[in-house]
């Protein structure tokens, strides 16, 4: 297994630009299971998870064309087969996105269901509950969930549960009411960008959805949808990821193709910490735009607490803790959709963090600096936070398990060796005297794919 070598302390200068959103991409590819008609993506990320649901898609009957590396054409060509298997879906839970689109288009489906993952419990209890709202019946059997529909029916479901709404949930239930005989209003729908993204593409298909991006979704089933061209939105995860990045390191980075009125929440946190996000050219669609980023040298302890969109995203609160490790002060911050989301603690601590962890919530008790140390990565934003602090510390960190990192960032080391980290992908599987041999990826110019 690989491992990433950091030499900690170098200033982040330069331009990078942001690929295409995997949490978008996954329910986008899972659409294509509705029509028989070619849909071809854009800017699409080449990333592990996306080469998984395209062989998990190549098994539901899908021909799947790769034209280049951000470009992709799906088109279904055999639909006699409905069943994703347990060793695709445990390695990727949002392989329970074709459930919705199966159900919908082939009138059964079988899909295992998902574990949990490194960071607690995943239920899809809210999936379930939608799709039966719509008249599913659904069972389970040996581990897999049997969903069956002659035809579904339109309803008023209400999707909220205890943390909120469910982004996957949403999109199964949006996707399979595309089909559905009448109209589907989704209450407490999960009113992230990536639904409002799918609902583009369902639109384009013939879908006639409005609402997308708000709590209250309303869709009018049609008989049939068409092909599609989509070119997939910015991943605002992977945007906030390098913001802080380039201000774990006191760094000067233009980042383009950055979705700024997504990440209002995260904006708002960072300039009080005492980061500066700013848009170089006003006129700009503040979807794909270009930003600065550069701080103050002395940053300032903040509280946050994670929330369904518009709020302070989950997927980001581990990048944030890492950053908010060099800050002057103690803050706060809470876990509110996922409250055991913290495999990043104890390894953050390995470097010198001080961190208390009361339940739900981690005190942060700034300090001068980080250390370099052998950490481990867990799950992928988890991975993503040791990187970063592993660029701040002071020596090297080697990071082990990088695959967790594959899934969510492609060629993590190249994009900020590009910036001048001194960062190396080891490949753990070659060792010689003991050592590993090292491939170094120096600051090459890397050509980033223009989306
Ligand atoms: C999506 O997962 C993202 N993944 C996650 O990103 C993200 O953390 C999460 O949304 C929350 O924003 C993809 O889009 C592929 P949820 P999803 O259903 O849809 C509870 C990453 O790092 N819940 O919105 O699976 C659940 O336990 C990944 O890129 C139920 O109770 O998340 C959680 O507390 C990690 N019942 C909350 O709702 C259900 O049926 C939100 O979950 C479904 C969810």
């Amino acid at each position: 297994m690989d491992v990433f070598k950091i030499q900690g302390g170098q200033r982040l200068t330069g331009k990078i630009s942001v690929d295409g959103s995997k949490n978008a991409a996954l329910p986008l590819l899972a659409a294509s299971l509705l029509t028989s008609e070619p849909i071809h993506f854009t800017c699409m990320p080449h990333l592990s998870d996306i080469t998984n649901m395209s062989k998990l898609l190549a098994e539901l009957g899908c021909k799947v064309e790769q034209q280049s590396t951000n470009e992709i054409t799906l088109q279904v060509t055999d639909e006699s087969t409905s069943h994703a298997r347990y060793d695709i879906v445990r390695t990727m839970r949002a392989s329970v996105c074709v459930l919705g689109p199966l159900l919908a288009r082939r009138g059964k489906v079988r899909v295992s269901m998902p574990g949990g993952c490194a960071f607690g419990d995943r239920p899809i209890d809210l999936h379930l509950r939608g799709l039966e709202a719509l008249g599913a019946t659904i069972e389970l059997d040996g581990g897999d969930i049997i969903a069956r529909a002659d035809k579904l029916i339109g309803a008023t479901i209400f999707l909220g549960g205890p943390f909120g709404s469910t982004v996957l949930g949403t999109a199964n239930v949006m996707s399979a009411a595309t089909l559905a005989k009448g109209r589907t209003i989704i209450e407490s729908a999960a009113c992230e960008p990536e639904i409002a993204d799918l609902a583009l593409l369902l639109n384009n298909m013939g879908a006639k959805i409005s609402g997308a991006g708000t709590p209250r979704i309303i869709i009018e089933g049609v008989e049939q949808l068409g092909g599609a061209s989509h070119t997939v939105m910015p991943d605002r995860i992977v945007a906030g990821t390098w913001a802080i990045a380039a201000a774990m390191t006191n760094g000067d980075v233009t980042i383009e193709r950055f979705p700024l009125d997504h990440l209002l929440a995260v904006t708002n946190i960072l300039s009080t910490v005492g980061v500066h996000v700013k848009q170089i050219d006003p006129s700009e669609n503040p979807r794909t735009c270009a930003v600065q980023i550069v701080s103050d040298r002395h940053l300032k302890p903040v509280m946050f607490t994670t929330q369904p969109y518009p709020g302070f995203p989950t997927d980001l609160q581990a990048q944030m803790m890492a950053l908010l490790c060099l800050s002057r002060g103690n803050s706060i911050i809470t876990e509110k959709i996922y409250p055991e989301r913290f495999m990043h603690v104890p390894e953050l601590s390995r470097m010198g963090a001080k961190l208390v962890r009361q339940g739900a919530t981690v005190i942060v008790q700034g300090v001068d600096h980080l250390v370099g140390a052998p950490v481990m990565a867990s799950d992928l934003r988890a991975s993503a936070s040791l990187v970063l602090a592993g660029l701040a510390a002071e020596g090297e960190t080697t990071i082990s398990r990088v695959y967790h990192l594959d899934r969510g960032y492609a060629a993590m080391e190249k994009t900020l060796a590009s910036l001048g980290a001194k960062i190396e992908r080891v490949d753990g599987s070659t060792i010689v005297d003991g050592l590993p041999l090292v491939e170094t990826v120096s600051s090459q110019k890397i050509v980033q794919s223009d989306c």
